[in-house]
């Protein structure tokens, strides 16, 4: 017995530094969407496009799940950096037999973005900055962007969303279009470019 206790409680250690190191790595904890915000990301899309659906840093799957869910006949996609959530999810995935779902560990940083029709996230501010500069870069059709409490730097969001929430939430929704290049704010100009 002893022996079992000591075997979970090491196998639970290195859950907590695997996650510890991938937060200090990626920027972020792999804390989840709350239910609020899930419901309120997927109320704020119309029917998408073909391309698939892809959350930028999937965690435990929940919003990815849902999604994919929500949207049987989608290729929906997530990508995870960080090692026990990404494992969870994919066992969440096969559980529920989300065939249409396919979780990547992987950077979306060096994913491929540009044939996405809605691109999710609940990033930080520096890894909002680095989307922005991705989408530049390589997205050329326009796309619909959901994204839980950061917003993209220098653009204007179609809308944004109040979550009913201690923190009044907010989710920022865009329709990308190429031409809304990539300027650092400063001065504090807040105005779409
Ligand atoms: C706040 S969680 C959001 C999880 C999920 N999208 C949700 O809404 O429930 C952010 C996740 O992004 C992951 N992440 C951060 N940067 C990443 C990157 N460059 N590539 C892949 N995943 C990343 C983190 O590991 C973390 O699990």
């Amino acid at each position: 017995m002893a022996l079992l206790e000591l075997i979970l409680l090491v196998f639970v250690l290195l859950m907590a530094l695997s996650i510890v190191w991938s937060t200090l790595q990626t920027g972020i904890s792999p804390m989840m969407s709350s239910g609020k915000a899930c419901q309120a990301m997927l109320d704020s899309i119309d029917r998408p496009a073909n391309g698939p659906l892809i959350d930028l840093g999937s965690g435990w799957g929940t919003l990815v799940i849902a999604v994919a869910r929500k949207y049987p006949h989608q290729q929906v996609i997530g990508y995870e950096l960080s090692w026990f959530p990404w494992f969870v999810s994919i066992i969440r995935k096969y559980s529920l037999g989300l065939d249409n779902l396919t979780l990547y560990r992987k950077d979306f940083k060096n994913a491929e973005l540009s044939n996405a029709s809605i691109l999710f996230c609940y990033l930080f501010p520096e890894g909002m900055v680095a989307l922005h500069k991705k989408l530049n870069r390589e997205l050329l059709n326009e796309t619909l962007i959901v994204s839980n409490t950061f917003a993209l730097p220098s653009c204007q969001p179609t809308k944004v969303i109040r979550l009913k929430d201690v923190y009044q939430t907010p989710i920022y929704v865009y329709y990308w279009q190429p031409k809304c290049s990539f300027t650092p704010r400063n001065n504090n100009d807040d105005k779409p470019y």
